[in-house]
Protein backbone atom coordinates (compact mmCIF):
# COMPACT_ATOMS: atom_id res chain seq x y z
CA UNK A 1 0.00 0.00 0.00
CA UNK A 2 1.09 3.57 -0.51
CA UNK A 3 2.15 6.14 1.94
CA UNK A 4 2.78 9.68 2.39
CA UNK A 5 5.74 10.70 5.37
CA UNK A 6 4.82 14.26 5.72
CA UNK A 7 7.26 16.98 7.83
CA UNK A 8 4.94 19.63 9.09
CA UNK A 9 6.33 23.10 10.08
CA UNK A 10 3.46 25.29 11.17
CA UNK A 11 6.18 27.98 12.03
CA UNK A 12 4.89 31.83 13.09
CA UNK A 13 1.38 33.72 13.33
CA UNK A 14 -1.18 32.42 11.03
CA UNK A 15 1.29 29.44 9.46
CA UNK A 16 -0.37 27.09 12.68
CA UNK A 17 -3.96 28.01 11.90
CA UNK A 18 -3.69 27.70 7.77
CA UNK A 19 -1.23 24.53 8.43
CA UNK A 20 -4.06 22.72 10.23
CA UNK A 21 -6.62 23.58 7.52
CA UNK A 22 -4.21 21.92 5.02
CA UNK A 23 -4.34 18.97 6.96
CA UNK A 24 -7.54 18.68 7.17
CA UNK A 25 -8.45 18.71 3.27
CA UNK A 26 -5.30 16.56 2.53
CA UNK A 27 -6.95 13.62 5.11
CA UNK A 28 -10.01 14.22 3.19
CA UNK A 29 -9.08 13.86 -0.09
CA UNK A 30 -6.41 10.89 0.31
CA UNK A 31 -7.79 7.70 -0.91
CA UNK A 32 -8.45 4.91 2.34
CA UNK A 33 -5.47 3.21 1.22
CA UNK A 34 -2.73 5.98 1.26
CA UNK A 35 -1.27 5.69 4.40
CA UNK A 36 -0.33 9.38 5.83
CA UNK A 37 1.70 9.80 8.44
CA UNK A 38 2.71 13.91 9.85
CA UNK A 39 5.45 14.65 11.98
CA UNK A 40 5.11 18.24 13.50
CA UNK A 41 8.69 20.23 13.79
CA UNK A 42 8.56 22.92 16.38
CA UNK A 43 10.26 25.35 14.80
CA UNK A 44 10.44 29.24 14.59
CA UNK A 45 9.50 32.62 16.70
CA UNK A 46 8.79 30.48 19.78
CA UNK A 47 11.37 28.00 19.22
CA UNK A 48 14.25 31.29 18.60
CA UNK A 49 13.31 32.38 21.98
CA UNK A 50 12.84 29.50 24.20
CA UNK A 51 16.62 28.12 23.12
CA UNK A 52 18.31 30.16 20.50
CA UNK A 53 18.05 27.89 17.57
CA UNK A 54 16.42 28.24 14.09
CA UNK A 55 17.04 24.89 12.55
CA UNK A 56 19.63 22.60 14.08
CA UNK A 57 21.28 20.13 12.23
CA UNK A 58 19.47 16.84 13.72
CA UNK A 59 16.56 18.34 12.97
CA UNK A 60 17.30 19.61 9.57
CA UNK A 61 18.80 15.62 9.27
CA UNK A 62 15.22 14.26 10.79
CA UNK A 63 13.32 16.32 8.14
CA UNK A 64 15.27 15.04 5.37
CA UNK A 65 13.77 11.80 6.08
CA UNK A 66 10.42 12.67 5.40
CA UNK A 67 8.73 12.56 1.53
CA UNK A 68 7.68 16.38 1.36
CA UNK A 69 7.50 19.09 4.00
CA UNK A 70 4.20 21.32 4.15
CA UNK A 71 5.06 24.77 5.62
CA UNK A 72 2.83 27.35 7.35
CA UNK A 73 4.35 31.03 7.33
CA UNK A 74 8.19 31.86 8.88
CA UNK A 75 8.50 35.52 10.38
CA UNK A 76 7.38 37.56 13.52
CA UNK A 77 8.40 41.24 14.57
CA UNK A 78 9.80 39.85 18.12
CA UNK A 79 12.43 38.13 16.21
CA UNK A 80 15.50 40.65 14.26
CA UNK A 81 14.99 40.88 11.01
CA UNK A 82 16.93 37.78 8.82
CA UNK A 83 17.05 35.72 11.48
CA UNK A 84 14.06 33.39 10.90
CA UNK A 85 14.25 33.90 7.35
CA UNK A 86 17.53 33.26 6.06
CA UNK A 87 18.20 30.14 9.71
CA UNK A 88 15.02 28.44 8.65
CA UNK A 89 13.03 29.13 5.85
CA UNK A 90 16.21 29.94 3.14
CA UNK A 91 18.16 27.66 5.16
CA UNK A 92 15.59 24.81 4.36
CA UNK A 93 15.62 25.66 0.74
CA UNK A 94 19.41 25.93 0.21
CA UNK A 95 20.07 22.79 2.21
CA UNK A 96 17.42 20.49 -0.11
CA UNK A 97 18.54 22.10 -3.10
CA UNK A 98 15.08 23.77 -4.02
CA UNK A 99 16.24 25.03 -7.13
CA UNK A 100 12.48 25.64 -8.32
CA UNK A 101 9.94 27.66 -6.68
CA UNK A 102 6.79 27.12 -8.45
CA UNK A 103 4.30 29.57 -8.13
CA UNK A 104 1.35 29.46 -10.40
CA UNK A 105 -1.38 32.30 -10.54
CA UNK A 106 -4.22 31.53 -11.88
CA UNK A 107 -7.75 33.91 -12.30
CA UNK A 108 -10.18 32.02 -9.99
CA UNK A 109 -13.67 32.66 -10.24
CA UNK A 110 -15.29 35.42 -8.16
CA UNK A 111 -12.56 37.15 -6.61
CA UNK A 112 -11.46 40.33 -5.82
CA UNK A 113 -9.38 41.77 -8.09
CA UNK A 114 -7.98 44.63 -10.30
CA UNK A 115 -8.60 42.22 -13.13
CA UNK A 116 -11.79 40.17 -12.34
CA UNK A 117 -13.65 39.84 -15.82
CA UNK A 118 -10.50 39.10 -18.15
CA UNK A 119 -10.19 36.45 -20.27
CA UNK A 120 -8.49 33.15 -18.53
CA UNK A 121 -5.24 34.20 -16.87
CA UNK A 122 -3.11 30.69 -15.99
CA UNK A 123 0.51 31.35 -15.90
CA UNK A 124 3.07 29.81 -13.57
CA UNK A 125 6.29 31.85 -12.31
CA UNK A 126 9.62 29.13 -12.18
CA UNK A 127 11.92 31.25 -9.94
CA UNK A 128 15.13 30.38 -9.09
CA UNK A 129 15.18 29.33 -5.60
CA UNK A 130 18.97 28.29 -4.55
CA UNK A 131 21.07 31.52 -6.13
CA UNK A 132 20.89 35.13 -6.98
CA UNK A 133 20.74 37.63 -4.19
CA UNK A 134 19.66 35.26 -1.69
CA UNK A 135 22.86 33.18 -1.29
CA UNK A 136 24.37 36.05 1.27
CA UNK A 137 27.13 36.97 -0.07
CA UNK A 138 28.01 40.96 0.25
CA UNK A 139 29.12 42.66 3.63
CA UNK A 140 29.45 46.10 4.61
CA UNK A 141 32.25 48.12 5.21
CA UNK A 142 32.42 50.88 8.08
CA UNK A 143 28.80 50.22 9.07
CA UNK A 144 27.24 52.33 11.38
CA UNK A 145 28.80 55.76 9.84
CA UNK A 146 28.63 58.01 7.35
CA UNK A 147 31.19 56.48 4.96
CA UNK A 148 29.19 52.74 5.73
CA UNK A 149 29.31 50.86 2.25
CA UNK A 150 27.08 48.07 2.07
CA UNK A 151 27.62 45.53 -0.77
CA UNK A 152 24.81 42.43 -1.44
CA UNK A 153 26.52 40.16 -4.68
CA UNK A 154 23.92 38.45 -6.61
CA UNK A 155 25.32 34.67 -7.18
CA UNK A 156 24.18 33.44 -11.09
CA UNK A 157 26.12 30.10 -12.14
CA UNK A 158 26.24 28.54 -15.51
CA UNK A 159 24.85 25.16 -13.41
CA UNK A 160 22.51 26.76 -11.26
CA UNK A 161 20.60 28.77 -14.08
CA UNK A 162 20.90 25.84 -16.57
CA UNK A 163 18.70 23.45 -14.78
CA UNK A 164 16.06 25.94 -13.88
CA UNK A 165 15.96 26.90 -17.46
CA UNK A 166 15.77 23.38 -18.47
CA UNK A 167 13.31 22.83 -15.84
CA UNK A 168 11.03 25.96 -17.31
CA UNK A 169 11.50 24.60 -20.88
CA UNK A 170 9.95 21.09 -19.88
CA UNK A 171 7.09 22.73 -18.29
CA UNK A 172 6.13 25.03 -21.13
CA UNK A 173 6.55 22.14 -23.33
CA UNK A 174 3.88 20.02 -21.46
CA UNK A 175 1.73 23.16 -21.42
CA UNK A 176 -1.10 23.78 -24.01
CA UNK A 177 0.64 27.36 -25.16
CA UNK A 178 3.41 26.21 -24.57
CA UNK A 179 4.95 29.89 -24.13
CA UNK A 180 7.98 30.57 -22.04
CA UNK A 181 9.00 34.29 -21.18
CA UNK A 182 12.41 34.77 -19.56
CA UNK A 183 12.80 37.95 -17.14
CA UNK A 184 15.25 39.47 -16.00
CA UNK A 185 17.19 42.74 -16.29
CA UNK A 186 20.06 42.64 -19.04
CA UNK A 187 20.12 46.10 -19.79
CA UNK A 188 22.00 46.90 -16.35
CA UNK A 189 22.55 43.51 -14.79
CA UNK A 190 24.70 42.64 -17.98
CA UNK A 191 26.58 40.06 -16.14
CA UNK A 192 23.99 37.77 -14.65
CA UNK A 193 21.68 38.81 -17.55
CA UNK A 194 24.36 37.53 -20.66
CA UNK A 195 24.72 34.44 -18.45
CA UNK A 196 20.77 34.26 -18.26
CA UNK A 197 19.86 35.13 -21.94
CA UNK A 198 23.23 32.65 -23.29
CA UNK A 199 21.31 30.03 -20.93
CA UNK A 200 17.99 30.54 -21.89
CA UNK A 201 18.61 30.86 -26.03
CA UNK A 202 20.83 27.55 -26.01
CA UNK A 203 18.08 25.36 -24.14
CA UNK A 204 15.77 26.81 -26.38
CA UNK A 205 17.12 25.42 -29.82
CA UNK A 206 16.49 22.06 -28.18
CA UNK A 207 12.74 23.37 -27.91
CA UNK A 208 11.87 24.44 -31.29
CA UNK A 209 7.98 23.90 -30.26
CA UNK A 210 7.80 26.18 -27.44
CA UNK A 211 8.01 30.09 -27.96
CA UNK A 212 10.10 32.40 -26.43
CA UNK A 213 10.08 35.65 -24.91
CA UNK A 214 12.26 37.95 -22.98
CA UNK A 215 11.16 40.96 -20.50
CA UNK A 216 12.88 43.19 -18.72
CA UNK A 217 11.46 42.97 -15.19
CA UNK A 218 10.18 46.39 -15.08
CA UNK A 219 8.24 46.11 -18.44
CA UNK A 220 6.97 42.53 -16.79
CA UNK A 221 5.33 44.16 -13.87
CA UNK A 222 3.28 46.53 -16.71
CA UNK A 223 2.28 43.51 -18.55
CA UNK A 224 1.35 41.88 -14.95
CA UNK A 225 -1.46 44.51 -15.11
CA UNK A 226 -2.27 45.37 -18.53
CA UNK A 227 -2.04 41.59 -20.32
CA UNK A 228 -1.95 38.79 -17.55
CA UNK A 229 -2.68 36.56 -20.39
CA UNK A 230 0.58 37.04 -22.24
CA UNK A 231 1.92 35.01 -19.71
CA UNK A 232 2.28 31.08 -19.91
CA UNK A 233 5.35 30.11 -18.01
CA UNK A 234 8.02 32.46 -16.89
CA UNK A 235 11.58 31.68 -15.49
CA UNK A 236 13.27 34.49 -13.92
CA UNK A 237 15.63 34.79 -11.31
CA UNK A 238 15.43 34.49 -7.03
CA UNK A 239 14.82 38.04 -6.54
CA UNK A 240 12.97 39.04 -9.25
CA UNK A 241 10.42 35.72 -8.52
CA UNK A 242 10.12 37.17 -5.65
CA UNK A 243 8.88 39.93 -6.17
CA UNK A 244 7.15 39.75 -9.48
CA UNK A 245 5.06 36.46 -7.67
CA UNK A 246 3.61 38.90 -4.99
CA UNK A 247 2.28 41.20 -7.95
CA UNK A 248 0.87 38.34 -9.68
CA UNK A 249 -1.02 37.31 -6.33
CA UNK A 250 -2.48 40.64 -6.09
CA UNK A 251 -3.77 40.91 -9.60
CA UNK A 252 -5.17 37.23 -9.40
CA UNK A 253 -7.49 37.16 -6.58
CA UNK A 254 -4.79 38.24 -3.33
CA UNK A 255 -2.57 36.63 -1.39
CA UNK A 256 -4.50 34.72 0.31
CA UNK A 257 -4.87 32.15 -2.67
CA UNK A 258 -0.97 32.19 -4.26
CA UNK A 259 0.53 28.56 -3.71
CA UNK A 260 3.83 27.78 -4.04
CA UNK A 261 5.97 24.55 -4.07
CA UNK A 262 10.05 24.57 -3.54
CA UNK A 263 10.94 21.53 -5.31
CA UNK A 264 14.10 19.44 -6.25
CA UNK A 265 12.63 17.67 -9.27
CA UNK A 266 15.69 15.20 -8.87
CA UNK A 267 14.30 13.79 -5.55
CA UNK A 268 17.12 13.97 -3.90
CA UNK A 269 15.68 15.96 -1.29
CA UNK A 270 11.99 16.62 -0.22
CA UNK A 271 10.58 19.00 -1.84
CA UNK A 272 8.69 21.91 0.21
CA UNK A 273 5.40 23.12 0.06
CA UNK A 274 3.90 26.64 1.44
CA UNK A 275 1.54 29.53 0.60
CA UNK A 276 3.10 33.11 -0.63
CA UNK A 277 2.06 35.08 1.91
CA UNK A 278 3.77 35.51 5.34
CA UNK A 279 2.74 35.33 9.01
CA UNK A 280 0.62 38.32 9.14
CA UNK A 281 1.06 38.59 13.29
CA UNK A 282 -1.83 41.32 12.94
CA UNK A 283 -4.30 38.68 12.27
CA UNK A 284 -2.95 35.66 13.54
CA UNK A 285 -4.72 33.64 16.22
CA UNK A 286 -8.10 35.21 15.25
CA UNK A 287 -9.60 32.41 12.80
CA UNK A 288 -9.39 35.38 10.11
CA UNK A 289 -6.89 33.89 7.95
CA UNK A 290 -7.76 32.22 4.59
CA UNK A 291 -6.29 29.22 4.36
CA UNK A 292 -6.95 28.81 0.52
CA UNK A 293 -2.96 29.32 0.13
CA UNK A 294 -1.99 26.61 2.13
CA UNK A 295 -4.94 24.03 0.61
CA UNK A 296 -3.39 24.88 -2.69
CA UNK A 297 -0.24 24.04 -1.75
CA UNK A 298 -1.24 21.06 -0.39
CA UNK A 299 -2.58 20.02 -4.17
CA UNK A 300 0.86 20.95 -5.26
CA UNK A 301 2.56 18.55 -3.01
CA UNK A 302 0.27 16.01 -4.24
CA UNK A 303 0.93 16.42 -7.84
CA UNK A 304 4.67 16.51 -6.99
CA UNK A 305 4.04 12.79 -5.09
CA UNK A 306 2.18 11.64 -8.17
CA UNK A 307 -1.84 12.44 -7.02
CA UNK A 308 -2.94 14.18 -9.91
CA UNK A 309 -6.20 13.52 -9.36
CA UNK A 310 -6.13 14.41 -5.80
CA UNK A 311 -4.65 17.84 -6.54
CA UNK A 312 -6.91 18.57 -9.03
CA UNK A 313 -9.95 17.43 -6.91
CA UNK A 314 -8.81 20.01 -4.48
CA UNK A 315 -8.27 22.78 -6.88
CA UNK A 316 -11.89 22.08 -8.63
CA UNK A 317 -13.11 22.06 -4.95
CA UNK A 318 -11.44 25.74 -4.62
CA UNK A 319 -12.75 26.73 -7.58
CA UNK A 320 -16.60 25.91 -6.58
CA UNK A 321 -15.88 27.18 -3.09
CA UNK A 322 -14.90 30.78 -4.55
CA UNK A 323 -17.75 30.75 -7.25
CA UNK A 324 -19.91 30.10 -4.35
CA UNK A 325 -18.42 32.93 -1.77
CA UNK A 326 -20.89 35.81 -1.23
CA UNK A 327 -19.10 38.35 0.84
CA UNK A 328 -19.81 36.80 3.84
CA UNK A 329 -16.56 37.09 5.94
CA UNK A 330 -15.72 32.92 7.16
CA UNK A 331 -13.32 32.18 9.55
CA UNK A 332 -10.17 29.71 9.00
CA UNK A 333 -11.88 26.72 10.07
CA UNK A 334 -15.32 27.39 8.58
CA UNK A 335 -13.02 27.68 4.59
CA UNK A 336 -11.33 24.47 5.50
CA UNK A 337 -14.50 22.25 6.55
CA UNK A 338 -16.05 23.71 3.39
CA UNK A 339 -13.09 22.91 1.24
CA UNK A 340 -12.48 19.20 2.99
CA UNK A 341 -16.28 18.47 2.56
CA UNK A 342 -16.64 19.30 -0.74
CA UNK A 343 -12.78 17.09 -1.85
CA UNK A 344 -14.35 14.10 0.68
CA UNK A 345 -18.08 14.33 -1.80
C1 LIG B 1 8.74 34.32 -0.04
C2 LIG B 1 9.20 35.18 1.09
C3 LIG B 1 10.65 34.84 1.43
C4 LIG B 1 11.49 35.11 0.18
C5 LIG B 1 11.22 35.58 2.64
C6 LIG B 1 10.35 35.41 3.86
C7 LIG B 1 12.63 35.17 2.93
O1 LIG B 1 9.05 36.53 0.77
O2 LIG B 1 8.68 33.10 0.14
O3 LIG B 1 8.42 34.85 -1.11
O4 LIG B 1 11.92 36.24 -0.02
O5 LIG B 1 11.69 34.17 -0.58
MN1 LIG C 1 8.11 36.88 -1.15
Amino acid sequence: SRSINLAVIPGDGIGQEVVAQGLKVLNAVLPEDVKLETKEYDLGARRWHRTGETLPDAELEAVKEHDAILLGAIGDPSVPSGVLERGLLLKLRFAFDHFVNLRPSKLFPNTATPLAGRPEIDFVVVREGTEGPYTGNGGSLRTGTPAEVATEVSVNTAYGVERVVRDAFARAQARPRKKLTLVHKNNVLVFAGHLWKNTFDKVAAEYPDVTTDYLHVDAATIFFVTQPERFDVIVTDNLFGDIITDLAAAVTGGIGLAASGNINPTGAFPSMFEPVHGSAPDIAGQGKADPTATILSVALLLRHLGYEAQAARIEEAVSADLAERDGTARTTDAIGDALAGRVAG
